[in-house]
């Protein structure tokens, strides 16, 4: 998994650092990441653009995980940034992360989270609806500024992922329809709107895709309606954005293709459909999130108590579980895992990993094979850099647990553990 490997004492390092040497220093739960293979990702999907002579932005869906520290390693590599909310625009600021290379996308931004974008020049707003286009008219006019925003279209693609995270298709909370004339009158409205300044097109059709079809044939309907777009209104887009999305390996089950691969596809699918309708080829714009962090994170537990159930099954408790890592029980997610410190050592037994909710769902993970083990061991649960943070909560009353990141055999804290008295700093008195 990663680039991660095994020291002389049978430890599992992560960026050239012992992962027991880090349980030592910042104790467990812990969540670490390879910052290197975050650049190397990063610089894999500009460079594949760049190989093929095509205009890009790649924004990382900060959605994925965000904090101060994950902002700064996205600006020195260059990459723009995707953020859903004020709360991630804040932290991007914060993090001093360039304006102009932010785009905000979501389905019910608020007036204030607007305002908030346009009064910091936001590089482009990803529209969603008309309740959304009215209030970007209303702000930009008042204030006599302009901003630049895309549309975002479901062109009606289903893309054969998990249900829950499914947003391409027809019936979608998300964009303006491309089919039924919503997305044009999106588009007219846009055009006559004084301060908006209609740069062109996104789609995003699922996560966690496992094949390029999906992409291919949503640049394809987009592209042919921009053909008929282009004879009746005139408009061009300047870019298309085809979201992100992009699946990795969890597990040995997972057969994803190299993130280059997915790029190159849909930038010839764009590049066969202009040239079809004689169009100019527009900039291609992505926001990848999993693929950016996912396979560089990775989850250290200690465990702790285990109980035998005869003949069925042998349950080991770690000392985390569903409020650092919801995804095996919102989604029936599958991870692996190792004992960090006996990573060398070969599977004796299968065992399911409990986290330490009061729940049943609280499962980590079902028949993983592990060598033996006892209390005090060190479980290390790979791929856990996108959605494990960023959707941890306190369910519990569990503080949530710091992010560490490694590279060239050091480590840096970038997010404190939160404390009893973190949780307690909202709540007030009764009486
Ligand atoms: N752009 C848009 C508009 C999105 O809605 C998303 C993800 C992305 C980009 C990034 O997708 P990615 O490259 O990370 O697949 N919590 C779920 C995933 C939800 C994805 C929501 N949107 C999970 O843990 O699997």
């Amino acid at each position: 998994h990663g680039t991660a490997v095994i020291n002389d004492k049978g430890h599992l390092m992560i960026g050239g650092v012992s992962t027991i040497d880090m349980v030592k220093q910042y104790g467990t739960p812990l969540y670490v990441y390879d910052t290197a293979l975050i650049r190397e990702r990063a610089r894999g999907f500009k460079e594949t653009f760049q190989e093929l002579g095509v205009k890009a932005e790649v924004a990382y869906a900060s959605k994925a995980f965000s904090s101060i520290a994950i902002f700064q390693l996205m600006k020195e590599e260059g990459l723009s940034l995707d953020v859903v909310s004020g709360g991630e625009l804040y932290t991007a600021l914060k993090a001093e992360f360039p304006s102009e290379r932010i785009h905000f996308n979501g389905n019910n931004k608020s007036r204030d989270e607007l305002l908030m974008a346009v009064k910091n020049n936001i590089g482009c707003i990803v529209v969603d609806n008309f309740h959304e286009l009215r209030l970007i008219s209303g702000i930009t006019g008042e204030m006599k500024q302009h901003v630049k925003v895309l549309l975002r279209v479901t062109p009606g693609i289903e893309a054969h992922t998990h249900d829950y995270i499914l947003t391409g298709q027809e019936d979608s909370k998300f964009g303006f329809d491309l089919q039924n004339g919503q997305a044009e009158e999106a588009m007219k409205q846009s055009l006559e709107s004084e301060y908006i300044d209609l740069l062109g097109l996104h789609c995003h059709i699922g996560s966690q895709i496992f094949e390029t079809t999906g992409f291919n044939l949503a640049a394809k309907k987009i592209i042919e309606k921009v053909a008929e777009w282009k004879s009746a209104y005139g408009f061009i887009p300047r870019v298309i954005n085809l979201g992100g999305g992009f699946g990795i390996r969890y597990t040995q089950e997972d057969d994803p293709i190299p993130p280059g691969q997915y790029v190159k596809e849909m930038i010839n699918a764009v590049k066969g459909e202009t040239a079809r309708f004689g169009l100019e080829m527009p900039e291609i714009w992505i926001e990848p999130g999993r693929s950016l962090v996912g396979d560089a994170g990775t989850s250290l537990y200690t465990i702790g108590s285990s109980k035998e159930v005869p003949n069925i099954r042998k349950y080991l408790a770690v000392d985390g579980g569903m409020s650092d890592n919801i995804r095996p029980a919102l989604y029936s997610a599958k991870y692996e895992a190792v004992i960090a410190n006996k990573a060398g050592a070969d599977p004796q037994e299968t065992v399911s990993i409990a986290g330490k909710c009061c729940e049943s769902g609280d499962m980590l993970i079902w028949d993983l094979p592990l060598p033996e083990s006892e209390a005090g061991d060190i479980l290390a649960v790979f791929c856990t850099g996108a959605y494990g943070y960023s959707m941890a909560n306190n369910y519990n009353r569990i503080p949530r647990p710091p992010v560490v990141f490694t590279e060239n055999g050091k480590s840096k804290l970038v997010i404190r553990r939160e404390t009893y008295d973190d949780l307690i700093t909202l709540d007030q008195l009764l009486t």
